[in-house]
Formats: structure tokens, C-alpha cells, sequence
């Protein structure tokens, strides 16, 4: 399996603790260090990761892989990256692709609503090349020769007692101070978002997912 933009590793090690033969590929060398410590850590030998690269720039596949996976990839590549990348892992027979994207992202919103919050969901959306790439993979798919056999669009409403508050909690903890322009908003957001944490009737409705499974015709 190729993990395409694999980051820190969390899918690859898990897929290879289950046993799969992974090839992991990512742009960014620290995270593929953190691969490599999560690798060692849980004495894995059967992943093998690429020098850091553009997913484009990839050599030939050796062996073939039978599935691609890529999470949270395609939104930074666009329409045009994507449509590129799709063609050169079509020309393994039989491929599949595993994919898992963002799909209407401006949609997420915190309930009670947040104008700070709206605005920083807006800057997340800014950063992406594109952050409702999920719109354009049906067809993309279909014009480089992949079938669609499953789909379905996931989204999480969690609430502040929730286990998986701590999703958009962390994520925003720890990137707001990275978002380009924040300093303007970031404080109000902190205010909003630390008042909902501490009522029982606010939730958060998440960034939606698009998830696709397709197969080389
Ligand atoms: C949001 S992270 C997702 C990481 C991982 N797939 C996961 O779900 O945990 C996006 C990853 O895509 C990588 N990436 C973005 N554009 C890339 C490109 N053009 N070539 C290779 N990797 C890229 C980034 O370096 C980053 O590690």
C-alpha cells in the first residue's frame, strides 16, 4: 500500500502493525522523521519510506502497489496536481485508491455561532489549495479511468464532553498560532471556543469528509 502524503506516519504504522507492506511518501522530512521514531518505537520492518519529495516527483513503484491511501492529501494538491497524480498511479494494473478529503470545508461551525470562529475556519480554507476538493474527485476519477465502487461523506458533531472534542481542540490549539493573518481574531476565537468548552449545550460541527473507493478499469 502507498501512503501518499503520509505525514507523521499514524495511518502507515497502523496498516503495518496489521500486518500490510507499506510505502510511505510525504514532502516534509521532519515528518518523516517522526515516521521513522513511530517505525523504530514499534520495531516495524515493513515499511518503507521515500526521501521526502513532491508526490509527483515519485519514482516507479517497486513492487506495485495494490492500493494508494491519502488522507488529507489532495486538498493541498488542487485539481490540477490531483488529476496528474491520479494518471501516473493509473498505470498500475488493478490499483485502488483509498481516499479521504475535505468536502464543503466551510461548513464546520460552532454552535452557539462564532463570527471568530467562522473567521478562522475561513483561514484554514485560505491555506488549502483546495478545501472542497472532494467536490471535483467524482469526475477527476472518472477522467483518468477509476470507477467509483464506494462512497459516503462522514462529519462529526462532538460536544465538549465528548472524546472527540479533543480533534478541533487540539487542531486548533495547535495551528491557529501558525495561520497566516490570526493575530487579529485569534484571541476572540480563544474566547468563544473556551466559553463552548465549558457548556454543556454547545457542539461543533466538523469539517466534512469526503471517502471514496475506486478501482482502475
Ligand atoms: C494534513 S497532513 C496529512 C497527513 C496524513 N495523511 C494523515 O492523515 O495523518 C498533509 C500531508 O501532506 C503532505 N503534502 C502536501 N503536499 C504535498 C506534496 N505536493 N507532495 C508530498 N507531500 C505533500 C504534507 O507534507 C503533510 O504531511
Amino acid at each position: 500500500m502507498l501512503d501518499a502524503g503520509c505525514g507523521p506516519g499514524f495511518v502507515s504504522t497502523d496498516l503495518a502493525e496489521q500486518g500490510v507492506h507499506v510505502l510511505a511518501s510525504d514532502g516534509d522530512q521532519k515528518s518523516l522523521d517522526v515516521l521513522d521514531a513511530r517505525r523504530q518505537e514499534r520495531g516495524l520492518s515493513n515499511i518503507r519510506a521515500y526521501p521526502a519529495c513532491d508526490v509527483l516527483e515519485l519514482p516507479e513503484f517497486e513492487p506495485n502497489p495494490t492500493v494508494a491511501y491519502m488522507r488529507w492529501l489532495l486538498c493541498y494538491l488542487g485539481v490540477e496536481k490531483t488529476e496528474t497524480l491520479f494518471r501516473n498511479l493509473s498505470r498500475y494494473p488493478g490499483i485502488r485508491l483509498l481516499i479521504h478529503d475535505f468536502i464543503n470545508y466551510r461548513s464546520a461551525r460552532l454552535v452557539p455561532s462564532s463570527e471568530a470562529v467562522q473567521l478562522v475556519i475561513g483561514g484554514f480554507y485560505r491555506e488549502m489549495k483546495d478545501a472542497d476538493i472532494g467536490f471535483a474527485l467524482p469526475a477527476i476519477l472518472e477522467r483518468c479511468g477509476f470507477k467509483i465502487t464506494w462512497k459516503r461523506i462522514v462529519t462529526l458533531a462532538a460536544a465538549p464532553n465528548d472524546l472527540e472534542w479533543s480533534w478541533p481542540d487540539e487542531f486548533f490549539r495547535l495551528h491557529i498560532p501558525r495561520l497566516k493573518n490570526s493575530e487579529p481574531f485569534s484571541e476572540a476565537f480563544f474566547r468563544d471556543w473556551n466559553l463552548a468548552a465549558e457548556n454543556p449545550g454547545a457542539f461543533f460541527c466538523a469539517w466534512p469528509v469526503l471517502q471514496l473507493v475506486a478501482v482502475k478499469r
